[in-house]
């Protein structure tokens, strides 16, 4: 049976602010600390997947720069087969400006670089990887096309195919290419808005935006709603499943929606039901905002089981 975890999507060096309060349009602050992490939403879920024990392998593309050669050295520290990470001599690597206030919110924005120079013809290149793979995971860092192309190799190859659907795009439409060949889809509260017109704020409201989102064509939508934790509706439920987060010091909540995708699909990749693969997701996304920076925020698949297990106590 098949258990690899492939992740085509997105690598960046973070640029991180810590700051008072996020700043008002036209006004200076001034901020308390600067640091630079590896990130990117395709790193980060790689990374989450890793450390929660799964198979797991990134097809991205950096710059041939610095930052670059710092995320791949850190793959390769966390164990991650980077065969397919592609770098690119004509672009910069991608990188996000992110700013993070006292309770652990944050605004980003980030510049793609040479996560938009990977290119459909750089998955139907490396065609040969989807076939060991038990779920293809993207995210929309990448261009349109290129998750298109990976999500239609992925259900060509019998995987499961999975898209967190960040950043949504601003006229909340994701093409019919990628979502002909979609099996789950993962927003958040702001891209369910994005996407749905539905803010999922009460049980009403998430009810109607998980069918507004298995409208789509998905047969299954999983909505994270942060401290709410998350909630789900397969195709044929009468109603949706409630999941609920863990209760942590919140110190920075940049890449808990990261670890919550990676650990997900890495738990259903190694064969796991649904159920507990979102009891992994919603332990690792948890713990991802106890700590500062994307990647050093992610959690181990020891942490994981122990806040688990806590929980059941
Ligand atoms: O999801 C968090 C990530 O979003 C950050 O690491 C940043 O790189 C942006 O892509």
């Amino acid at each position: 049976m098949k258990s690899r975890l492939l992740i085509v999507g997105s690598l960046s060096i973070d640029l991180v602010l810590e700051v008072p309060r996020l700043p008002a349009k036209g006004e200076t602050i001034i901020g308390s600390s600067f640091e630079t992490f590896c990130g990117g939403k395709g790193n980060n879920q790689t990374v989450a997947a890793a450390r929660a024990g799964a198979d797991v392998m990134l097809l991205g593309k950096t710059g041939q720069d610095e930052y670059g050669q710092r995320l791949r050295d850190t793959l390769i520290g966390e164990g991650v087969d980077i065969t397919h990470l592609m770098a690119d001599s004509t672009q910069k690597t991608g990188i996000a400006n992110i700013w993070v206030g006292p309770t652990g919110e944050n605004s980003i924005v980030i510049v793609p670089n040479s996560n938009h120079a990977l290119r459909p013809q750089d998955i139907t290149d490396r065609a040969e990887i989807f076939t060991s793979a038990a779920v293809v995971l993207m995210q929309l860092e990448s261009p349109f096309d290129t998750a298109a192309q990976a999500a239609q190799l992925g259900r060509q190859h019998g995987a499961k195919v999975v898209l967190n659907p960040a950043p949504a795009p601003i006229d909340g439409k994701l093409p019919e290419q990628i979502l002909r060949n979609l099996d789950f889809i993962v927003p958040n509260e702001t891209e369910c808005e994005l996407l749905t017109g539905i803010a999922p704020n009460d049980e009403t409201q998430c009810h109607k935006a998980l069918d507004a989102l298995l409208a789509l064509g998905v047969d299954t939508a999983i909505i994270t709603l942060g401290e709410r934790g998350a909630v789900y509706k397969t195709r044929g439920m009468s109603a949706p499943i409630y999941k609920a987060a863990h209760e942590v010091e919140v110190k920075d909540t940049t890449a808990a929606g990261d670890a919550f995708c990676g650990a997900l699909c890495g738990a259903m990749a190694a064969g796991k039901s649904l159920d507990i693969a979102l009891d992994y997701a919603l332990a690792a996304g948890s713990l991802a905002c106890t700590k500062s920076g994307a990647v050093p925020s992610l959690p181990d698949k020891a942490a994981i089981e122990k806040l688990m297990t806590h929980a059941k106590i």
